[in-house]
């Protein structure tokens, strides 16, 4: 009995860390392929590039805990192929590792801009070292672009502002945030990042990036604007590192496909975080989630299976993204809502948008509302109906409604 897991993000540490919990005792090796002790990556694009928080504060948990619970952590390595049939996966290291119970938890990678592959000038935003290789670019530049108005071509914005850059943030669809926050709110946070001096071109899209020799760039845009910039990135979402799983002939559709149960097409694999596109009890149909919340949740649903106690997905999905001093925090799914309702008074700048499908409460998004976002998730997790009218009223604390 052995389980080695692929991938060293917080998912992969997590399945480590609750089967160890749970009392077993059977060798358990982490392959991680990044050269650092697994790592939270939410302050990447905030506290981190900002300076503000140091590198070993990142790390979710010192050297120790591996060595005190028997994880055996091989950093800077990765795997290259897995052998269904002799339950055996291989490193490019030239290591052959036997397994019981096999865990993908390989997550996933930015999706580069479409025509500039290969390129080693744009920078992305996924790692710790993406972050040193911007860091260091940075003294001395003026203009940046941020391609994407995503959690990450937002916050990075905010970051760069807050260091003195003068930032254009070009979203390709019609609001920032598209599908993630109702059209009002992304509203907000649009006014809110121009009025700290951020350009904000929506229904634009940057279709070439050109090097200019004295250093620059140049970036065409969809509308056949032209805009100059020091530094350019990249945040155009990201593409589940689903290839090993995929070569190995497990079920995969934009993810490896895994069950409530985390359990691939293969019963002795599991995958989690952001690689897995996975049954969510309270949803219908398979969902992606990028969340540091999926990430937890969908490693202890893998360690109780590969435990024998098997219990289904039931987590509530949860998120959120610091933008300045908006701390923007999402319980639930709001996709499919038919109705908005405002919590409280943005000029406030301390409010919620409730959502709302066929008269039932599906999500709540607060902004700088932690009392609400904390009442949301226990609403939402115990399916209590609060009525549009009832969100609306502040003089009504929304934690009161779970014991009316
Ligand atoms: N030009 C401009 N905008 C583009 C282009 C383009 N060529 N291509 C895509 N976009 C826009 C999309 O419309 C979308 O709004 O980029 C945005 C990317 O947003 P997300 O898909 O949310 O991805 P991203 O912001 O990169 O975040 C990736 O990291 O922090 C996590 O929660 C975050 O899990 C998410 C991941």
């Amino acid at each position: 009995m052995s389980t080695v897991i692929v991938g060293g993000g917080n998912a992969g540490l997590q399945v480590a860390d609750m089967l160890r919990r749970r009392g077993f005792e059977e060798p358990i090796t982490l392959v991680c392929e990044e050269n650092h002790l697994p790592y939270q990556r939410p302050p990447l694009s905030k506290k981190f590039l900002e300076g503000a928080l140091a590198e070993a504060r990142l790390t979710l948990r010192p050297e120790k805990f591996y060595t005190d619970r028997s994880i055996e952590l091989k950093l800077g390595t990765a795997v290259t192929h897995i052998d269904r049939q002799e339950k055996t996966v291989l490193t490019d290291t030239g290591e052959t590792l036997g397994y019981t119970d096999l865990v993908i938890a390989t997550g996933a990678r930015p999706r580069v801009l479409p025509g500039h592959e290969g390129r080693n000038d744009l920078f992305y935003i996924r790692g710790i070292d993406d972050i040193h290789a911007l860091k260091a670019a940075l003294p001395g530049k003026q203009k940046a672009i941020l391609v994407g108005g995503g959690f990450i071509g937002l916050e990075t914005a905010a970051t760069l502002t807050t260091l003195g850059l003068d930032v254009t943030v070009v979203e390709a669809m019609s609001t920032i945030m598209p599908g993630l926050v109702a059209p009002e709110l992304a509203a907000f946070f649009r006014s809110e990042h121009e009025g700290r001096g951020v350009t904000v071109l929506e229904n634009t899209s940057v279709s070439n990036v050109d090097a200019e020799p004295s250093g620059g760039f140049k970036a065409m845009l969809s509308d056949g604007r032209v805009l100059d910039a020091d530094i350019v990135v990249v945040g155009i979402g990201v593409l589940p590192n689903s290839e090993i799983a995929e070569a190995a002939g497990l079920a995969c559709d934009r993810g490896i496909l895994v069950d409530e149960f985390a359990r691939t097409s293969d019963p002795g694999i599991y995958a989690v975080g952001d690689c897995a596109t996975g049954v969510l009890t309270r949803y219908e149909g398979r969902t992606r989630l990028e969340s540091v919340q999926n990430a937890v949740s969908q490693a202890s649903v893998a360690a109780l299976s590969i435990f024998g106690e098997a219990a289904p997905y039931t987590d509530l999905p949860w998120f959120w993204s610091d933008q300045y001093d908006l701390k923007l925090q999402m319980a639930g799914l709001s996709r499919g809502y038919d109705q908005i309702v405002q919590r409280g008074d943005m000029e406030d700048r301390s409010f919620s948008i409730c959502y709302f499908k066929e008269g039932h409460l599906i999500a709540i998004d607060s902004v700088n509302a932690i009392k609400d976002h904390m009442a949301a998730k226990k609403l939402l997790d115990a399916s209590i109906d609060v009525t549009p009218d009832q969100c609306a009223d502040t003089g009504t604390p929304l934690k009161d409604w779970l014991t009316a």
